[in-house]
């Protein structure tokens, strides 16, 4: 007779190998991975590390993740650690650079058949329904291909389409969350009124470990769209003047701008261009419903979970900006008295 479980047996959690730990969005999905339990295996290229990354793998390896060298684009390598390791999920979070690389990937899961569930390096947009210009369509038309060849080789996967990290979304900046918003001047895109969703990057971390383990999301594309993270760049403009008690003056970016800047072709800063005005312009986040077999929204899976707000998330800035003021950068004087000093706001739009 099978042992029965009883409710102080620890549940055993599937084994995940992250690919992509130490970038800016692997970082969550690793650190979440680690706080759940499952036991996390680390893909790291060999070679020389920048200070900051040997630091992060290392904090890592003290939380219990076990470390790999190797390279994801050598099938026969990822085929015989998927093996060893026994690993169930696998995680990417490669960088746009590399988001080819995960072909090899998805060969070598296709041929070992025991891998219970991958996600791609997706994480924003669906990639399927959003239509940037140039050059983030050729990074979406790569993103697409991936998604491609993962259906047709019929590893179970899911999507995580968790929309714009909590933050100012500077049209040129990939990591915008590590940036307070702006103190000197704030960038409107059009006529501001879009909708987008901002979502904080231990949410994004947590609710995908949480995909991972459930049954529902299998095949599927997750949205993130939780409604106190909804905000259009005039409604952010008020949230950020109200938290630091200053009216910012406003300038508008307009479409030609941002087409502009996408046109000049220069990466990173063009492609981040080329999304902001999908997102801002086109409405890319909120311009479809979610009603597709293949889709599921993420508040509908776990109701009794909540998202951190954005109001939140920017009380975090208000510390980082007073940081800035002290360093006398982005052009404001005058120490942090502006920011504990309440002035009265009128809310512009
Ligand atoms: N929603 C949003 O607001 C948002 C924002 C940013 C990114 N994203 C998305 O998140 C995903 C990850 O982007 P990111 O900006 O976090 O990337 P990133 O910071 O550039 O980090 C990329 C990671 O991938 C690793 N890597 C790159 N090429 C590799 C290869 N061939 N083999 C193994 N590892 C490799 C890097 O390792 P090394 O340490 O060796 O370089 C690094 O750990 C992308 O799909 C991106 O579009 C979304």
């Amino acid at each position: 007779m099978a042992p029965s479980s009883s409710p102080t047996t620890p549940i055993s959690k599937g084994r995940v190998l992250i690919v992509g730990a130490t970038g800016f969005m692997g970082k969550f999905v690793t650190e979440a991975s680690i706080s759940t339990a499952h036991p996390t295996y680390l893909l790291i290229r060999p070679g020389p590390l920048i200070s900051s990354k040997a630091a992060t793998i290392k904090t890592f390896q003290e939380k219990g993740a076990i470390v790999i060298y190797g390279v994801v684009n050598n099938k026969e390598f990822v085929e015989m650690i998927l093996k060893k390791y026994e690993i169930d999920t696998v995680i990417s979070a490669i960088g746009a650079e590399s988001l080819l690389d995960q072909l090899t990937l998805v060969e070598a899961m296709k041929s070992i058949k025991t891998i219970k569930r991958f996600l791609p390096s997706e994480f924003g947009h669906d990639v399927d329904r959003a239509d940037p210009v140039e050059p983030g369509l050729a990074m979406y038309k790569q993103k697409r291909l991936v998604r491609r060849v993962i259906e047709e080789s019929g590893v179970p996967y899911t999507y995580i389409c968790c929309n714009s990290i909590a933050s100012w979304p500077y049209y040129d900046n990939c990591h915008p969350s590590q940036l307070p918003p702006p103190l000197d001047q704030l960038h409107i895109y059009g006529h501001g009124n879009v909708k987008a969703y901002f979502v904080d990057g231990y949410d994004i971390g947590k609710f995908t470990m949480k995909v991972v383990d459930d049954e529902r999301t299998i095949n599927k594309s997750v949205h993130f769209r939780p409604s106190t993270n909804c905000y259009s760049m005039n409604e952010l403009a008020s949230l950020w003047e109200n938290k630091i008690a200053r009216k910012i003056p406003r300038a508008i970016v307009s479409e030609d701008d941002l087409l502009g800047i996408a046109a000049e072709n220069c990466i990173p800063e063009s492609v981040v261009a080329s999304i902001t005005h999908d997102i801002f312009i086109n409405g890319c986040q909120v311009n479809f419903k979610i009603d597709g077999i293949h889709d599921v929204e993420i508040s509908t899976l776990y109701p009794g979970e909540s998202f951190r707000s954005l109001e939140d998330c920017f009380e975090s800035f208000v510390a980082m900006a007073a940081d800035k003021i002290h360093k006398g950068e982005n052009g404001v004087t005058g120490g942090t008295k502006a920011l504990v000093e309440p002035v009265p706001i009128t809310a512009s739009c």
